[in-house]
């Protein structure tokens, strides 16, 4: 699997987008998730990826990390091109899946899902999608 992106949880997307691209990433416009009660953002510099995590209100599932850290990036996303296969070699590595493989919008309802391990932590792995250039 490849790098996709890393995953930041933000307080405002707006003020996050401002700071970010003063460090040279350049956005996509905002998209609202409601299924999943976030916006996210997509941002690049020099071919690195990142994508900025905000809750629309509260209960998103960026609150934990906003409310215990603050601003964090809090996951790295895979890019996989066998996205069943995948699950099942890390399931059977000791990940759990956390938050089961779901279409997102973010991702032009290409199917995502979350998994969890107790020696990495959260990892998002997205089935190969389009992407759009900035
Ligand atoms: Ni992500």
């Amino acid at each position: 699997m490849k790098i996709d992106h890393i995953g930041y949880a933000v307080r405002n997307i707006d003020k996050a987008k401002k700071s970010f691209e003063t460090l040279g990433y350049v956005f996509e416009e905002t998209i609202e998730d409601r299924d999943r009660n976030i916006y996210i953002a997509f941002g690049e510099m020099d071919g690195y990826r990142i994508e900025l995590v905000a809750p629309i209100s509260e209960e998103s599932p960026v609150d934990t990390h906003l409310s215990k850290i603050g601003p964090t990036p809090y996951h790295i996303c895979y890019k996989s091109d066998n996205i069943e296969a995948d699950i099942e070699s890390l399931t059977a590595n000791r990940y759990k899946v956390l938050i089961p493989l779901v279409p997102a919008i973010a991702f032009g309802n290409k199917r995502v899902v979350f998994m969890y391990s107790l020696a990495v932590g959260l990892i998002e792995i997205v089935e190969e999608y389009e992407m759009k250039s900035v």
